[in-house]
């Protein structure tokens, strides 16, 4: 695979085609929004340099890396060279179904069409296409640039073949896959949003407050972040959706999002992205 075309320049589209040009790959990045097209871009200009800064890269590779990525704001276009298309727009079923329509009649007939979904299922989208086979979740983790995990989810239909070039890619990419089935949340959001949806309804019933919260996680589980950063940092909207996509695909009242999650987001308090969620941001 030479070619990759991402679709979506927010938080998770960046990160992926970061990552892909790094890994040499010509990247092109579609948004239908041109003002959010250059964010995503300097976006990956700022990640870059804060890697080189770092160390953690060279100098010289931030305008290598830059000078493989570019942008698109139409999506046949952008996709009519691709070996490998990478959807990641809104948590929207019928948003992803449109556009997996668009994808299968615009890139090349041998292209796969991978979806950076976190709880939609690969099965129903690929259902949408005539390339079923050649359809496949591959799921990064936010911040791209720094996780190491794709979760590479298997639709029904999904063929051996697409599944081993994900796989190979993404180890190609410094990446460690690990292959699942096509369930609801698949294995990640079905593990971490119960937790987060707990320590939300611990903040509601007045258990404790958000820094003790997090800090119990935090020093006592080893966790990176707390339960309520995390979801600060994933997007409240996000969490809500997986969770309602569990709830009801699942149909067990363990998935049920809390009623505090939904105000927050009702109220437009969606994290890190709105400045103010669970904490505030500058
Ligand atoms: N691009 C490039 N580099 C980045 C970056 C970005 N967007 N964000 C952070 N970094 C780098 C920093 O430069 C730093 O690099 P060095 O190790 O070279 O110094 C490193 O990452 C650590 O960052 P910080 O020192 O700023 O902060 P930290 O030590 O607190 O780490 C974190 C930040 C990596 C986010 C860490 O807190 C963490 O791992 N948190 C948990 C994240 C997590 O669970 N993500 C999964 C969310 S679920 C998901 O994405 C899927 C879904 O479907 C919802």
């Amino acid at each position: 695979m030479k070619r990759v075309t991402v679709i979506g320049g927010g938080t998770m589209g960046n990160g992926i085609a970061h990552v892909c040009a790094q890994g040499g790959l010509d990247v092109t990045l579609v948004d239908l929004d041109a003002d959010a097209l250059e964010r995503g871009l300097q976006t990956i200009r700022k990640n870059l340099e804060r890697q080189a800064k770092k160390g953690r890269i060279e100098a010289s590779e931030v305008e290598a890396t830059l000078g493989r990525i570019r942008g698109e704001t139409d999506v046949a276009t952008g996709v009519a060279q691709a070996d490998l298309v990478v959807e990641a727009v809104p948590e929207k079923a019928e948003l992803k179904y449109s556009l997996f329509r668009t994808l299968d009649e615009a890139a090349p007939e041998s292209a796969i069409l991978a979806s950076n979904t976190s709880s939609i299922s690969i099965t129903e989208i690929a259902a949408r296409t005539n390339r079923p086979e050649r359809v496949i979740g591959m799921h990064f983790m936010n911040p791209v640039p720094v996780m190491q995990l794709v979760e590479v989810i298997r639709g029904l239909a999904t063929s051996d073949e697409t599944t081993e070039a994900v796989m190979a890619l993404s180890r190609d990419l410094g990446k460690t896959p690990v292959e699942v089935n096509d369930f609801p949340g698949f294995v990640s959001n079905r593990v971490l949003m119960p937790m987060i949806n707990e320590a939300v309804f611990a903040l509601m019933e007045g258990v404790a407050e958000p820094e003790a919260i997090d800090t119990v996680m935090k020093l006592g589980m080893n966790h990176p972040m707390g339960p309520l950063t995390l979801a600060d940092l994933i997007g409240l909207d996000t969490c809500l959706n997986i969770l309602e996509v569990l709830h009801r695909e699942l149909g067990d009242d363990r998935y049920r999002p809390s009623p505090l999650l939904r105000k927050y987001v009702a109220a437009g308090w969606l994290g890190r992205k709105s400045g103010r969620g669970f904490y505030t941001y500058d």
